[in-house]
């Protein structure tokens, strides 16, 4: 009886020594936490405090420019009027591509918005762009290098070329007449990155061709091939657009038998002098 005694009134006077202890290793726990958490953020955080206030600075620049040069057909928030469709998770692929091609903002509505000179810097389109990620992200726009270009496949981006996309924009890229007023462009224009955008993103009738369809690197080789298509001299003389044989044929026959033809009742006209 008394041995118990003595030991629960050891275990009391234990009790509390214990429970000052634990609170003690708690607290320097704590603190050790803070002092780390301390530590991190000095280190972490002035970088990353000053790339977000250069992409703050971005969105809301591009949200100026977009309230003035946007909003009436789009809306204030974007969300789209009887004007202008919504543009939340439009993404900066196809702000950029619309812009970039002078296509947005929209001059007259018509059955296809046409490109023309852009009205934007190309600060003022990444700023555009950055602020119509914000709104619901979507397609980013790509990054195409001059390395990636050259180590493009031309042979593997011609196949692609001729399976997807030759229907519309014809062999050469020359574009040519689709219903209701709608076209599609020549490629004669197009930087890679547009051509890129212009697969991911689908304007207009041309369809969506996603990673799924043609990854990044046939979406390269793509637009390396229509590069190289552009620029390889013709030796042969002038290319006639690139139709191809019916208009080279056509000019062969008007001017070609029509000169014969001209010499012909030229020399007949001289013998009956
Ligand atoms: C006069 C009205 C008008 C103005 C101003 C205008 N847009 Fe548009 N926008 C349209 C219409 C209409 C369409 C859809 C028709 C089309 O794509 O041809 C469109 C389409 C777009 C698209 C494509 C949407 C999609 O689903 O892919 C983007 C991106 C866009 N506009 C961005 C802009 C930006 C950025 C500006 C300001 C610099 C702008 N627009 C100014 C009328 C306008
Ligand atoms: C069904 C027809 C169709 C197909 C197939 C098609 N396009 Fe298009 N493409 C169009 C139309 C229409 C436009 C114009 C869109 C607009 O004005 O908003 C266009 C525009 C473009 C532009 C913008 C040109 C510029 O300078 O403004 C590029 C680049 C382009 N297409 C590339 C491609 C590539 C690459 C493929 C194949 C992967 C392809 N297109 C397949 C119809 C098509």
């Amino acid at each position: 009886m008394r041995g118990r005694l003595v030991t629960r009134t050891s275990r009391r006077s234990r009790g509390p020594a214990s429970a000052r202890r634990r609170r003690r290793s708690s607290t320097l726990v704590l603190s050790l936490a803070l002092m780390a958490t301390g530590v991190l953020w000095s280190v972490l955080a002035p970088s990353g405090s000053a790339a977000d206030s250069t992409d703050n600075a971005a969105v809301k620049a591009g949200r100026a420019l977009y309230l003035q040069g946007c909003s009436t057909c789009h809306g204030l928030n974007a969300a789209g009027t009887v004007s202008g469709p919504s543009l939340i998770g439009v993404g900066s692929a196809a702000v950029d591509f619309q812009v970039s091609t002078g296509r947005m903002p929209l001059a007259h509505p018509g059955a296809q918005a046409e490109a023309k000179e852009p009205s934007y810097s190309e600060t003022q389109i990444d700023q555009l762009a950055a602020y119509i990620q914000t709104l619901g992200g979507g397609t980013t726009k790509p990054e195409i290098s001059k390395d990636d270009l050259a180590d493009a496949d031309l042979t593997y981006g011609g196949e692609l070329y001729r399976a997807n996309c030759q229907q519309c924009h014809q062999a050469a890229g020359q574009g040519a007449p689709l219903t209701y007023g709608k076209y599609a462009p020549a490629l004669t224009n197009a930087t890679p990155e547009q051509i890129v955008e212009a697969m991911r993103v689908g304007p207009e009738s041309m369809p969506v061709f996603g990673s799924g369809q043609i990854d990044d690197e046939g979406a390269k080789a793509i637009a390396a091939y229509i590069l190289m298509n552009r620029d390889t001299p013709s030796p042969g003389g002038h290319k006639l657009g690139g139709y191809g044989p019916v208009p080279e044929g056509l000019l062969a026959w008007l001017i070609g038998i029509g000169g014969l033809l001209g010499v012909c009742l030229w020399i007949g006209a001289r013998q009956k002098v």
